[in-house]
């Protein structure tokens, strides 16, 4: 936002920002219905004016128009997009500030899940341009302007990006020949969205458009293969042109594995939080084991490397292109007789009892709703060593509670920061059951 931001009318008033709430924007407190406003774009401390945008249930929205207080902890945001667009909502807060909140919400969700003052490690943070996987939007204007880049916040307006501090390199350099293959393929009017993620082998790209492509497509395809040398163009749901197949490489030493990526499929975000977690995980476990379990395990980016602990590692996994990949990988790297694979929807059908108790160690990656039927039936199976990965703090909290009711320890936490400068906290926690020892 700009300090003297123009002034567009209807009910304005002046507010005081008390504390930035879940989704990045400041709160404040509108005092004739003492219900929340959200202020995005301000810091805690700061009196701005603001517009009232839209009354809801659980508050008002707000749009700044004038920034009256600036918060000492304000920042240059070092985006020229940063306040437009949707991607970053917290780049004017000055690092350690805005560390300490990611912090403290980590805190505040393992405190009100029973564990009081946890053993809360540092924030790691993902390093800038490090993200390997996005989602664009793509438009093309009735008189032919094209327009490439994130979603404005809690809006459908485009923001054309020309600069971009999250994306790895190798994806922000490929938009140039992304916008002229867009411009080829969209009749005016038209839009598309452009999935692409940085695999090992080369960038993977899956076009979402309203229309399949078509003979008269090929040659704006073949022109953004070679510009970008990407390694597969999949058209909604079909590979158009497949260079190299887009893999992962998993694991250690002789228990590595090659993993094909299948268009679409979850990947951490950033390779560096990836490596991170993988390890803070491995230190929990501690001495080897014989069977860990890997629950909502995606493509095995904690199973195979879990082998550098456990003698076999059960993953269990409810996306068949995902669970078909793996299990591919897993036959092709000989290690079927290490790695278990189970096809099994965790939400209908979660591992229970026995299928439980007979491993010494488990981690659970559920999707951002959580594991609610899963996490009671792993603390009530009594797994000494529960390690729990999460990117919402909210479903977290709900199901750290079993464990705390069933008597595990927090034996430490940690966040994870890989969506920087967003809202978006992930984290992980190591249970341990009171009798079992510490790694
Ligand atoms: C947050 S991702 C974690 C993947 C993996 N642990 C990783 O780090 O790449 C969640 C995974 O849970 C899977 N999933 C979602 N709902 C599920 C369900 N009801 N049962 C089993 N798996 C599910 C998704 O397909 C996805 O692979």
């Amino acid at each position: 936002m700009s300090r003297k931001a123009r002034r567009t009318g209807g009910k304005q008033q002046v507010v005081s920002i008390t504390s930035i709430g879940a989704r990045g924007d400041g709160l404040a407190n509108d005092e004739a219905t003492g219900q929340p406003i959200f202020v995005p774009f301000s810091l805690p401390g700061e009196v701005m004016s603001v517009k009232i945008l839209q009354a809801k249930a659980a508050g008002s929205e707000a749009q700044p128009l004038e920034l009256i207080e600036a918060s000492p902890q304000r920042a240059d945001p070092t985006c020229p997009h940063f306040g437009l667009c949707g991607g970053c909502q917290l780049q004017h807060w000055q690092s350690d500030a805005y560390t300490a909140w990611k912090q403290d919400r980590l805190r505040a969700c393992l405190e009100r899940a029973g564990f009081s003052e946890p053993n809360l490690r540092p924030l790691v943070q993902a390093p800038e341009r490090s993200r390997r996987r996005a989602s664009l939007s793509a438009e093309k204007s009735r008189s032919g302007a094209l327009s490439l880049g994130f979603r404005a916040r809690a809006s459908s307006q485009l923001v054309d990006i020309q600069s971009c501090d999250i994306l790895r390199p190798r994806l922000f350099d490929s938009l140039p020949a992304l916008r002229l293959f867009a411009h080829a393929i969209l009749a005016p009017g038209g839009s598309a969205k452009f999935q692409i993620c940085e695999t090992e082998s080369g960038v993977d790209l899956q076009v979402l458009t309203a229309r399949g492509s078509d003979a008269k497509d090929m040659l704006a395809v073949s022109e953004l293969v070679d510009a970008c040398d990407l390694a597969r163009l999949v058209w909604n749901d079909e590979p158009v042109l497949t260079r190299r197949e887009p893999v992962l490489r998993l694991g250690e030493g002789s228990a590595t594995a090659q993993v094909s990526v299948p268009p679409g499929a979850f990947l951490q975000a950033s390779a560096d939080i990836q490596n991170a977690m993988a390890a803070a995980l491995l230190e929990a476990i501690g001495a080897p084991i014989d069977l860990a379990i890997d629950l909502y395990s995606g493509l095995g980016s904690f199973s195979l490397p879990l082998l550098a602990k456990a003698r076999r590692v059960h993953a269990v996994e409810g996306d068949d292109p995902v669970l078909d990949a793996l299990e591919n990988a897993v036959k092709r790297s000989q290690l079927a007789d290490r790695v278990t694979i189970e096809r099994r929807d965790l939400e209908a059908w979660p591992l229970q009892g026995k299928e439980l108790s007979r491993c010494q160690a488990l981690v659970f990656d559920p999707p951002r709703a959580g594991a609610k039927t899963q996490a009671p039936q792993i603390a009530a199976a009594r797994v000494p060593l529960v390690v729990a990965v999460s990117c919402n703090p909210a479903t977290l909290q709900r199901d750290l509670l079993a464990f705390a009711q069933a008597g595990y320890r927090l034996d430490w936490a940690q966040g994870f920061d890989q969506f920087l400068w967003s809202a978006h906290v992930e984290a992980m926690a190591v249970l341990r059951l009171e009798d079992a020892p510490a790694a």
